[in-house]
């Protein structure tokens, strides 16, 4: 029997305050507008990926959450794959010692320990760990923001997850994507009283994939170009300010806005699609009444109707009882599954 080599990494979620929706290019994955996402902690969110390489396998695979599906039909996969064995290929070339890895066939493992495709941010966390057991590995000497250029081409979201902490995805101007990629803007440290809930509104896959979603929305709405040129460039530079004075108020204000235009902007797009259902639109307004007097809490949707709340720990207590009010099966139903989240640690194994 050939000699195996493997690796296995875990990797977290994250949820961005400034969304990420539109692309410039389709293949690369280069976006319209830059984003800002917090890193979730691991505990109970995350992706587990164990790669295996050896000369006894005959063809590439690749196993699901427990099921086997096709590597050569995803094109996002196979590019990850490219780039690298790639890499490793010219390390090998330059230092003749090394195993070579880099023609070996691979076997890939990969779970989810939450629903995949539910708008919670699965394909983040998935192609961040597939890229960084990859790069343990093949002992690739890159940086996590290097590594990101790489994870960008799996799902644009996921380059933002090689970072725990408060990352921004920079869009970069360059027609090859080398300066489009994430950078930390504040550790996981730096903010220890932000904490995150989720709440499972539903955990059925999305009708409308994020991916054929913003093509539309590139495509047919106006209201998106708006977005890209006037709105969002100094939300990144404001929210960036917020969370390095960690101003509370201004922080929830620009996440609830930002959230807001991004379906507005999924409204816009012809035909039009809905992540956001009454379910989620109750989670605003009770938020909204809830900040009435001062801003105490706010939420975030990505492409799902699955809400996010972040606020300070002192008061997810109390937004917890006022969501089981509303609520009130939800901590026996599966309807309404609230889940506690802390966005500060960042996950053990990465950089
Ligand atoms: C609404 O990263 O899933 O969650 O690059 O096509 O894989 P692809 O899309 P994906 O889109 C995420 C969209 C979002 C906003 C965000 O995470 O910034």
């Amino acid at each position: 029997m050939a000699a195996i080599f493997e690796a296995t990494c875990t990797a977290p979620v994250n949820i961005a305050v400034v969304k990420y929706w539109g692309k410039r290019d389709t293949s690369l994955i280069l976006p319209t507008n830059s984003s800002l996402s917090v890193t979730l902690s691991q505990d109970q969110l995350h992706s587990k990926t164990s790669i295996r390489a050896s000369a006894d396998f005959s063809t590439d695979r690749l196993w699901l959450n427990g099921h086997e599906e096709s590597i050569e039909k995803n094109k996002r996969l196979v590019a990850c794959l490219r780039e690298t064995r790639a890499l490793r290929a010219s390390l090998e070339a330059e230092n003749a010692a090394l195993p070579k890895l880099s023609g070996l066939k691979i076997h890939i493992c990969s779970e989810n320990n939450f629903p995949t495709a539910a708008g919670l941010a699965s394909s983040a966390s998935g192609y961040a760990c597939l890229v960084y057991t990859l790069s343990k590995l093949f002992e690739l000497p890159l940086n996590a923001s290097d590594l990101s250029v790489v994870a960008r081409q799996g799902s644009g979201s996921a380059c933002r997850s090689l970072f725990g902490g408060f990352v921004a995805w920079e869009m970069g101007e360059k027609a090859d994507g080398s300066d489009s990629r994430a950078v930390q803007i504040a550790p996981e440290t730096h903010w220890p009283d932000l904490q995150a809930m989720i709440c499972v509104v539903s955990d059925e896959k999305k009708g409308t994939s994020s991916t054929e979603g913003m093509q539309l929305t590139v495509k047919t709405s106006a209201l998106l170009q708006h977005r890209i040129k006037d709105v969002v460039p100094k939300r990144m530079d404001d929210m960036i300010a917020a969370i390095h004075a960690k101003d509370f108020p201004k922080f929830a204000e620009l996440t609830m806005q930002d959230s807001n235009q991004f379906h507005a902007v999924c409204l816009d797009t012809y035909p039009p699609i809905f992540y956001i259902n009454d379910i989620s639109r109750a989670v605003i307004r009770i938020i909204t009444e809830y900040n009435k007097d001062g801003v105490k809490a706010a939420y975030t949707f990505d492409a799902g109707p699955n809400a996010v709340i972040y606020a300070p720990k002192e008061n997810m207590a109390e937004i917890y009882s006022i969501l089981s009010h509303y609520f009130p099966g939800a901590a026996f139903d599966d309807s309404l599954n609230l889940v506690k989240e802390n966005p500060q640690t960042i996950a053990a194994g990465l950089p």
